[in-house]
């Protein structure tokens, strides 16, 4: 199948332009991750071995049980196709029954899980990875990332790189790993990592970090796009300026900076009609006076600070 996603590159350059949404559009994404007359067009990145990856997905930390699966039945069928779980989110169950009860083609979805600490090592990260595919119920990953950089990351890194050279991973990376941690683990890959998932939203906007990634050509990931709702970010006055300027929200504003950066989004909701909007990020525009504006919250520090 041709990729019809647009190149990472292109797209930085593309979405400084008044037309970024209007251009992915043309590029025909849909046709990779296939938008129904229902459900709206969400734009691709293509990582750095090709494989397209969506710019906004779904979040799926403290969804478990039935709220989990309710919750990714009802994100896919407004449209999500990214869905990322991991192993110490202790729903993958719950995220593979989500996934059958939507009824959608898995070659439809973008799968991300994460290979946690306990597990880092050669042998256990085979072992799982076996697990967290079977809970899923999938043969295979779109993505698996290292969820933190501790422990044997280079037996894990050799594990995975053997599972992606077998097929049963699409694409790896890493996740919370600072550029040192980065180019430690670059030394002796044999496959570079191709997205870093890390902390980043309007009050903790990893510039540096951002602009190591872009250099080496390897996808920023934000985690925690809304900052999981800390430090009031749903009623920011500055924030709730912007959005009153465009008849948009809080939430579609911080959605819309990631993806006008070329950043893949995930934010989590257990409610429908936020899915829904969290998705309608593709019809405005921010300025260069909002980005500047919104470049002033930064505070250059996590919001987890509970998780470090
Ligand atoms: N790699 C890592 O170490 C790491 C760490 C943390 C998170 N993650 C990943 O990143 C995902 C997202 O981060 P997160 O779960 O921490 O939080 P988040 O997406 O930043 O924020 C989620 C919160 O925002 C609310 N929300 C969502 N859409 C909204 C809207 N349109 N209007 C108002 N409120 C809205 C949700 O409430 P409602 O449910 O009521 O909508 C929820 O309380 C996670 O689920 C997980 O997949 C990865």
């Amino acid at each position: 199948m041709e990729n019809k996603s647009i190149n990472r590159r292109a797209f930085l350059r593309n979405s400084a332009g008044l037309a970024a949404g209007a251009l992915l559009l043309q590029a025909g994404a849909n046709k990779v991750f296939g938008a129904t007359a229902k459900t709206p067009v969400i734009p691709t990145v293509k990582l750095n071995n090709g494989l397209p990856m969506p710019l906004i997905g779904f979040g799926t930390n403290t969804l478990t049980g039935e709220v989990g699966t309710r919750s990714v039945a009802d994100a896919i069928s407004v449209g999500y196709r990214l869905i990322d779980t991991a192993h110490v989110y202790t729903n993958e169950e719950a995220v593979g029954e989500g996934i059958r009860q939507s009824g959608i083609n898995r070659k439809e979805l973008f799968i991300t899980s994460k290979l946690w600490v306990d597990f880092a090592g050669y042998e256990s990260t085979k072992k799982a990875f076996q697990t967290s595919i079977d809970k899923l119920g999938t043969d295979y990953l779109d993505l698996y990332l290292i969820h933190r950089p501790r422990g044997d990351v280079k037996g894990s890194w050799k594990a995975m790189e053997e599972l992606y050279k077998a097929g049963k991973i699409k694409a790896i990376g890493v996740s919370n790993f600072e550029p040192a941690q980065l180019t430690g683990l670059m030394k002796d890959a044999t496959v570079k990592p191709a997205v870093n998932q890390i902390e980043t939203h309007v009050f903790f906007q990893e510039n540096n970090l951002y602009e190591v990634l872009n250099k080496e050509n390897i996808q920023h990931e934000a985690w925690s796009p809304f900052a999981a709702g800390r430090n009031n970010i749903f009623s920011n006055p500055t924030l709730a300026a912007i959005a009153q300027k465009h008849n948009k929200t809080i939430a579609q504003v911080c959605l819309r900076w990631h993806y006008q950066r070329g950043i893949v989004a995930i934010p989590r909701s257990q409610n429908k009609a936020h899915m829904m909007e969290n998705l309608n990020i593709f019809d405005f525009e921010l300025d260069v006076m909002d980005l500047q504006t919104i470049a002033v919250l930064d505070l250059n520090k996590t919001q987890f600070p509970e998780w470090g």
